[in-house]
């Protein structure tokens, strides 16, 4: 896609225009509201000011749009509000009021590199500006902490509005909850049912996750009462199926794609990632061994009617990275690091022909299972 605007790109052409009242550029000044929004060519976002009586409110309005004309591109599209401090609109009670999207990372088995994908998709998107949330809900193995490096990080509350909150981990541009923090790694999966998905619904509803573009969730493989938990609890956007190129893989992932097709769980699958979908050596950039087999992603993912979204490749670095707490996406112009931002650039789309499409998701009620 050309001309593809992202949040840093709007707030690098806007600190070219200073607020009068006190000389610093709008962005420094911090007059440019949490509220981006990127529809193709179309920018919008407010400017918020002390009071509605601010002399120069209006032109400054004129100068962020004439700004984005000169530093961006003749062909975006701008459309700045105003806000006022001084009369805030009361929010609307819901559970994550600020969060624009919320995407599931879903896998048919373990071990295929859904944590993985998870974990540097959110870097990918948070490289861009996205304000990016991450939650582990993997029970079975929360290891998103470890792909981090903040296994150990204490987790602290605070009030937010009278209500005590958790605040998540903050990494890479990345707020991150993991199911891990809550228990000892290695025993969550001997939870009974309804402890899991009550530790769960905790880290959603009662954490000060604030405004998000993308709310990923690395879901447990296979199918759960987490999954169902997920689905009572949140209106997920949309769900990124993970698998690898192997047949029983596939089978696995055809499975996983089912699970949310249907007239009781309708949530759409944004598409396919093909992770492992050949090897490449580190030192041989150029070379490609297919040693699970080539195509079996393309075909699922016709066969499915999803869109293949990216295809990632076997590769060291990958699997160091996550070991060390270093995702690979974090890197610039590396196999990897490309991967993933192509990746990111998929899913934007993915989400945005979503919602351009098809209805807001609806949670599942529970009386209707
Ligand atoms: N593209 C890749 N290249 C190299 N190693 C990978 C890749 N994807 C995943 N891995 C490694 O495979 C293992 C399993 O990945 P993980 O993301 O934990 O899978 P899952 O969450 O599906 O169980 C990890 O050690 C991870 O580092
Ligand atoms: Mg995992």
């Amino acid at each position: 896609m050309e001309n593809r605007l992202y949040p840093n790109l709007i707030l690098e052409a806007l600190k070219n225009v200073r607020y009068p009242g006190n000389g610093k550029n709008i962005v420094e000044a911090q007059m440019v509201a949490d509220d981006i929004r990127i529809d193709g060519n179309k920018v919008s976002f407010s400017l918020v000011f002390e009071k509605p009586t601010d002399p120069f409110a209006k032109s400054l309005v004129k100068a962020a749009e004439a700004a984005l004309k000169t530093f961006v591109g003749e062909f975006v599209e701008p459309t700045v509000s105003m806000t006022f401090l001084k009369q805030t609109p009361a929010a609307v009670k819901n559970v994550l009021p600020g969060v624009k999207n919320i995407i599931g990372v879903s896998s048919g088995k373990g071990g295929v590199g859904k944590s993985t994908v998870s974990s540097n998709l959110a870097v990918a998107l948070a490289r861009e500006g996205y304000k990016v949330g991450l939650l582990d809900a993997d029970i079975f193995g929360p290891s998103v902490p470890k792909m981090f490096g903040v296994e150990d990080e204490q987790v602290y509350m605070h009030e937010v509005d009278g209500r005590p909150l958790i605040i998540p981990v903050e990494r890479y541009g990345v707020k991150m909850l993991s199911i891990g923090f809550l228990v000892d790694r290695n025993s969550a999966v001997l939870w009974r049912g309804g402890m899991a998905s009550n530790a769960l619904k905790q880290l959603i509803e009662e954490a000060d996750w604030g405004e998000l573009d993308y709310f990923l969730i690395d879901m447990p493989p296979g199918t759960s009462d987490i999954h169902l938990t997920l689905v009572q609890t949140l209106a997920i956007t949309g769900v990124v199926v993970v698998t690898t190129p192997q047949e029983v893989a596939l089978a696995d992932a055809r499975k996983g794609i089912s699970m949310f097709v249907g007239d009781k769980v309708n949530v759409p699958v944004l598409g396919l990632v093909e992770n492992m979908a050949w090897f490449t050596p580190e030192k041989h950039p150029d070379e490609k061994y297919y040693i699970f087999g080539n195509g079996g992603g393309c075909r699922l993912a016709q066969e499915a009617g999803v869109p293949l979204l990216a295809q990632i490749p076997l590769v060291g670095s990958v699997c160091s990275g996550g070991d060390a707490g270093a995702p690979v996406a974090l890197d610039g112009d590396t196999i990897t690091g490309n991967a993933f931002a192509h990746l990111a650039h998929e899913v934007i789309d993915a989400v945005q022909k979503r919602n351009d499409t098809l209805p807001a998701t609806v949670k599942v009620d529970v009386g209707k299972r």
